[in-house]
């Protein structure tokens, strides 16, 4: 069986991005694969070392938010990267033979620099990132990280420095491929910038219908289409893409017609979406509630699941200081 790996960090409730991006796939790819997916909590500081404070509650809310989503513990190791320690010590070794280079030209170094705002990430560790993430991949083993399009940059960089350790040290290591889902693998936020929650433009799956029409009446749409006597172009609003993943079939077809021909307009649009959204997500906040209501079941399961993945790690750790000769 094919080795499936992908992680999140735990820095609030999940969004649609990352439920389109990547956990869709993520349950998707449980029946055919041995798969293994963690909480990044490590790589959640490398940003928010100035407030740490919640890491451990956001780890169990995202627990619960993959297992409403549809991760089975049963099928899938969940487990949390910072109770696998081997990550650190392979971290350490990669970073010996990963060139500064490889770091300072990563394209999400740059534009995190540039988009955390009120945070300092001028930081060894925020450098480092990439080799962390390197370590967390290769360490398993993995033949395929699936993750949204921004993740892209990291997996490449990953492939480098298995390719380099192999170079040295003998064949220990797989190249990672990466897994997209191209029609989701960027979600886009009511502002239509990626979604994401630094931009606070996201919708998450725990929120309440309220919340959902708020945020929809939000959207931003055809921004030609300036009144709603114009005829609007679906193809490039954020709003029918949704659509396209929350309303019927039928349906949509009913939009995309109104929208070119003026006779929908776009705050009734949203309405409509806010609808299908609500009813769309409805199972996984009815699951999320039970999950987070019973914290013990939840930790639990990452601590079963934390265990397997050690013992993993612990084999792939004797290789490399086979090969480092330490
Ligand atoms: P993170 O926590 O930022 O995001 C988790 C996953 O969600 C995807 N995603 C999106 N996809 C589409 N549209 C969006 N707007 C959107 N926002 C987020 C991300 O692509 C990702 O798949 N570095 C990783 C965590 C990580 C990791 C790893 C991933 C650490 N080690 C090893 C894979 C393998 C990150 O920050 O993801």
């Amino acid at each position: 069986k094919k080795r499936i790996l992908s992680g999140m960090r735990p820095t609030g409730p999940l969004h649609l991005g990352n439920l389109h991006g990547a956990l869709n796939q993520w349950v998707a790819l449980q029946d055919e694969y041995e798969c293994f997916y963690f909480v990044a909590d490590w790589h959640a500081l490398t940003s928010n070392y100035e407030d740490p404070v919640g890491l451990d509650e956001f780890t169990l809310e995202m627990a619960a938010d993959w297992l409403s989503a549809g991760l089975s513990p049963e099928k899938s190791t969940l487990f949390v990267q910072s109770h696998v320690k081997e990550h650190a010590e392979l971290f350490l070794i990669l970073s010996m033979i990963t060139p500064l280079s490889w770091l300072e030209r990563n394209p999400t170094y740059k534009d995190q620099m540039a988009q955390l705002v009120g945070k300092d990430v001028s930081t060894f560790g925020f450098l480092g990132y990439p080799v962390l993430q390197a370590a967390d991949i290769i360490m398993y083993l993995a033949d395929a990280v699936p993750v949204g399009e921004d993740q892209i940059p990291h997996v490449e960089i990953t492939r480098e420095i298995a390719r380099r350790f192999n170079h040295l040290y003998g064949p220990v290591f797989r190249e990672p491929q990466v897994l997209l889902t191209k029609a989701t693998a960027r979600i886009l936020g009511i502002d239509r910038r990626k979604m994401s929650k630094s931009y606070d433009n996201a919708i998450y799956l725990g929120d309440p219908p309220e919340t959902i029409a708020e945020r929809t009446s939000r959207m931003i749409t055809d921004p030609q289409r300036a009144r709603k006597s114009d005829p609007g172009d679906p193809g490039v609003c954020n709003v029918f893409e949704f659509h396209k993943l929350y309303t019927d079939p039928e349906k949509v077809k009913e939009i995309d017609a109104g929208c070119r021909s003026a006779a929908l307009g776009c705050v009734e649009c949203k309405k409509n979406l806010a609808v299908s959204l609500a009813e769309g997500l409805a199972p996984i906040r009815e699951k999320r509630a039970h999950y987070m209501e019973r914290p013990d079941q939840v930790k639990q399961i990452l601590a079963d699941g934390t265990q397997k993945a050690r013992a993993v790690a612990r084999q792939t750790m004797e290789a490399v200081r086979a090969g480092v000769r330490l």
